[in-house]
């Protein structure tokens, strides 16, 4: 049985949650513990956020895990990051099957390693018919250069006389983004204090509402999702046009 849905009108209920899930390190620092002790109490709050979420009616939630700039780490930091990462795959595929969640991966494949690849491929295959929640996860993800793949084949098509440069627009744009099946976040929140976007979603938060809070990821639970779902449904989206 779902919990009800928190006390928050339907229609201010965001559609597409992003997050980006910061401050495993400096949660673990301020223990006294390893790096890799923020990073696993990091998937714990994955596993709540992503309960919440599918509690409170939200449709989409895509969580920021590994930048493509993230591999500049040191190497052990990128292999526990990844070993979580298989852990996770392993472990919560059959959960978010039974809370009828899909998983995606969105992010460069390419630079995965194969087990991983393999995970993602099982993971979503088993997923694929489920229509509570999308859980996209962004692996491997950096914005400009989704821009750049997307720019990339589009010139490829032009070249070829598959498409006329008119065509091109905004839509066509969002069709070449691994996000192209999803609608754009209406709410973008980052924990830790930091206020920037560190190359995540880029395109598609053109309008999307950012919340930044001050608690590490590993703090993060249901009450602080609920305070940020609380402030964006306080907000007034213009989106370019005039208040009434
Ligand atoms: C977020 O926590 C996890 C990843 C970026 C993979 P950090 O590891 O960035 O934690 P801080 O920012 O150093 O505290
Ligand atoms: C952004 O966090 C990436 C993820 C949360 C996966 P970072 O910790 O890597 O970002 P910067 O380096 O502080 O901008
Ligand atoms: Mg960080």
């Amino acid at each position: 049985m779902l919990e009800a849905p928190v006390d928050i009108a339907d229609t201010k209920l965001p559609r597409h949650i992003a997050i980006i899930m910061d401050g495993n390190g400096r949660w673990a620092k301020q223990r006294h513990l390893p790096r890799a002790a923020g990073h696993r109490e990091g998937a714990e709050a994955v596993r709540r956020t992503v309960t919440a979420c599918r509690e409170m009616g939200i449709q989409y939630l895509t969580i920021y895990a590994f930048s493509s700039e993230n591999w500049k780490r040191p190497a052990d930091e990128v292999d526990d990051l990844m070993g979580l990462l298989r852990i996770y795959l392993r472990r919560e595929i059959k959960e978010l099957d039974e809370k009828n969640v899909r998983l995606r991966i969105i992010g460069d494949r390419r630079g995965l390693a194969e087990d991983i690849c393999q995970l993602i491929d099982e993971g979503e295959n088993a997923t694929k018919d489920n229509t509570a929640m999308v859980l996209s996860v962004a692996l491997n993800y950096g914005s400009q250069a989704e821009i750049v793949e997307a720019v990339r084949r589009i010139a490829k098509a032009v070249k070829c006389g598959d498409m006329d440069p008119d065509d091109i627009d905004e839509k066509m744009i969002s069709n070449h983004m691994y996000t192209k099946d999803i609608p754009d976040p209406d709410l973008l929140i980052r924990t830790s204090g930091e206020q920037r976007l560190s190359n995540f979603l880029l395109w598609q938060s053109a309008y999307a509402e950012l919340i930044f809070i001050d608690e590490y990821w590993p703090d993060f639970d249901k009450k602080a999702l609920a305070t940020a779902i609380d402030t964006y449904a306080s907000r007034e989206r213009r989106f370019g046009a005039r208040e009434n």
